[in-house]
């Protein structure tokens, strides 16, 4: 008896431990595989190298004829352009709490700073290698030049016109106390390459990169039928001396208003709001529909950061305030950031098409005191996300992080026409007044 099941045993014992090894082998395989992709593969930050930003401006020398590089030194001779660019988000590119909280988040890694503080003086450190593209394994070196005052005035006036002692700039006939050179670059959208077009990393697999803007801008029509530029918007022209007491030119503000600032958005936005029937009725059923379009962004609507979107709210509410019934959509680019990147889609709109956001609503009766608000709204980031950057991350202080760009409230009891118009041909009351004077086309104010 015995001497029968020792081979039995030893076959299904071999299998086993062979089964057992092999577990572990692939185990270890896929431990291996896991530790090889994060460490060797998957960027640590989420975006990919270029060569132009991987590597800071060298450190730039002070040109002759001007005291210093710092922005304020500048401001002496060019105060209206100092002046607007102290109001600009360039101007606050390392201060901003927005990016103090979130780099802090990244574990302070460098690669923020070369375009967040673009010069190498306005950097702690140099980096003299980055082997394999790894941004963990940078080779770092003290930096001498390192200057902390201009480090807090992010993306300084040197940081776009100061190389090798001469400052750039768009014209070639300029009388200046400094060393001028003109660099056609000025005028064209080269000069926002290097820092707001993002490029996506390996295994990141996002439509565009993250806060990268041109391939959303090149070859639509604001570029190509209308010959504009990122400076055509973002840097309104202006006829003036350049620098004080000199000749008037034609030059642009140094203003840059973008996401932070409720009328840059407004001015991108058409909004116009439809019932079907024209007339509702109470007890009727009746479909709202909202329409947005971007009128006047040369790129989506939302650009740039990945965590800007707007939400589209229908709220019926009752006499005491009360909300009855709410529906809210919205319009971004939604991505899993973990394990990997994917962006899950983008809905946000290109330059000059439009979204229809429908609501359907049965009216009760009597409807008394009912009304139906409209509100569309901007979003820096979601609520979460500035929760998690206050309790984790230092964030200090209240920032307004939402806008609202667009409201309106109508009242469900009566006849409905004499409301629910497009914008900007407002029959009658203030708000037509208002978008007469503002002489805006898509007016988007008259709510
Ligand atoms: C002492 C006064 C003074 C200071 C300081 C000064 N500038 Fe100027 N700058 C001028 C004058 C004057 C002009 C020429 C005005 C003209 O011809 O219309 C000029 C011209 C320029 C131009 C146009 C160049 C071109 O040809 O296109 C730029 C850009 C410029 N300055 C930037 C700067 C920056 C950046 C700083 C600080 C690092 C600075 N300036 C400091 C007086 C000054
Ligand atoms: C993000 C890059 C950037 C920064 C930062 C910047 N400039 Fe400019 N600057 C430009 C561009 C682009 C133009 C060309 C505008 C045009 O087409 O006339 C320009 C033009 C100028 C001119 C020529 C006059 C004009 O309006 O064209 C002067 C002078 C000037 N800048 C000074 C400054 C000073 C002073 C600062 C800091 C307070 C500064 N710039 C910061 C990009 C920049
Ligand atoms: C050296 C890098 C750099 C260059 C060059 C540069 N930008 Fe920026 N820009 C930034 C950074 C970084 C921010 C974000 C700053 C922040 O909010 O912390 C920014 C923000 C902006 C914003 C959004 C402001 C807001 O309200 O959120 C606009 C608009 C903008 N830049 C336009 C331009 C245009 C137009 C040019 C070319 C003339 C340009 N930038 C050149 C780095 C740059
Ligand atoms: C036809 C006008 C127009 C042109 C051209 C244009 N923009 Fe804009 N841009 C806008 C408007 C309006 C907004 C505000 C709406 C928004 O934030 O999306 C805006 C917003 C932005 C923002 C802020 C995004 C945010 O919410 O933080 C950035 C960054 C920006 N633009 C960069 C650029 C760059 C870079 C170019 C050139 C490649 C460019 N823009 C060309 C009109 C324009
Ligand atoms: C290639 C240039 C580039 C690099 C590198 C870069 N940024 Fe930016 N960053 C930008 C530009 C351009 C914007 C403006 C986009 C916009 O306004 O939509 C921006 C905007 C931001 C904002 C939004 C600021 C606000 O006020 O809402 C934060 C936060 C930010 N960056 C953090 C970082 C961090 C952290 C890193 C490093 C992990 C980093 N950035 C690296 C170019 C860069």
């Amino acid at each position: 008896m015995s001497g029968e099941t020792p081979p039995k045993r030893g076959w299904g014992h071999a299998l086993l431990v062979a089964f057992e090894w092999s577990t572990l082998a692939i185990l270890l395989l896929i431990g291996a595989g896991v530790y090889l992709f994060y460490a060797e593969l998957r960027p640590m930050v989420i975006f990919g190298l270029r060569q132009d930003f991987a590597r800071a401006i060298p450190v730039q020398k002070v040109p002759a004829g001007v005291p210093s590089l710092k922005s304020a030194d500048c401001g002496k001779c060019h105060r209206e352009i100092y002046e607007e660019w102290k109001t600009s988000y360039h101007a606050q590119a390392y201060t901003d709490p927005f990016f103090q909280a979130y780099w802090k988040k990244d574990g302070e890694v460098w690669i923020c700073l070369n375009c967040h503080t673009p010069l190498a003086n306005q950097q702690p450190e140099l980096i003299t290698e980055v082997p394999r593209d790894r941004v963990e394994k940078a080779v770092k070196a003290p930096n001498p030049d390192f200057d902390r005052a201009l480090q807090q005035e992010g993306i300084s006036c040197a940081g776009c016109h100061v190389r090798d002692g001469v400052i750039l700039g768009p014209f070639d006939d300029s009388v200046a106390p400094h060393p001028t050179q003109l660099d056609p670059k000025f005028r064209t959208t080269e000069i926002c390459y290097r820092c707001h077009q993002v490029p996506k990393g390996p295994f990141q697999f996002y439509n565009v990169g993250p806060c990268g803007t041109f391939p959303e801008y090149e070859g639509t029509y604001f570029a190509k039928e209308r010959g504009m530029i990122c400076q055509s918007c973002h840097m309104p022209e202006v006829e003036r001396p350049m620098a004080e007491g000199g000749p008037i030119r034609r030059g642009r503000k140094h203003l840059w208003r973008g996401g932070h600032d409720p009328e840059q958005i407004k001015s991108a936005l058409a909004v116009q709001l439809a019932a079907d029937p024209p007339e509702p009725k109470p007890g009727a059923r009746a479909t709202f529909t909202l329409t947005l379009i971007n009128a006047g962004a040369g790129h989506k609507l939302p650009t740039g950061d990945p965590d800007r979107y707007f939400t589209v709210a229908f709220r019926v509410v009752d006499r005491n305030g009360r909300v009855v019934k709410e529906q809210t959509d919205s319009m971004g680019r939604w991505i899993l950031w973990q394990p990997v990147i994917v962006e899950l889609y983008d809905n946000r709109l290109p330059p000059l098409a439009s979204r229809d956001y429908r609501f359907s609503y049965r009216t009760p009766e009597p409807a008394e005191g009912l009304k139906l608000q409209v509100l569309v709204r901007y979003h820096i980031l979601t609520d979460k996300a500035y929760e998690t950057l206050k309790t984790q991350y230092g964030l200090q202080g209240d920032h307004p992080y939402n806008f609202t760009i667009y409201e309106r409230e109508l009242s469900l009891a009566g006849p409905l026409t004499a409301d629910v118009i497009p914008l900007g041909r407002r029959p009658a009351g203030d708000g037509a007044a208002a978008c007469e004077k503002k002489g805006s086309k898509p007016c988007i104010r008259c709510s």
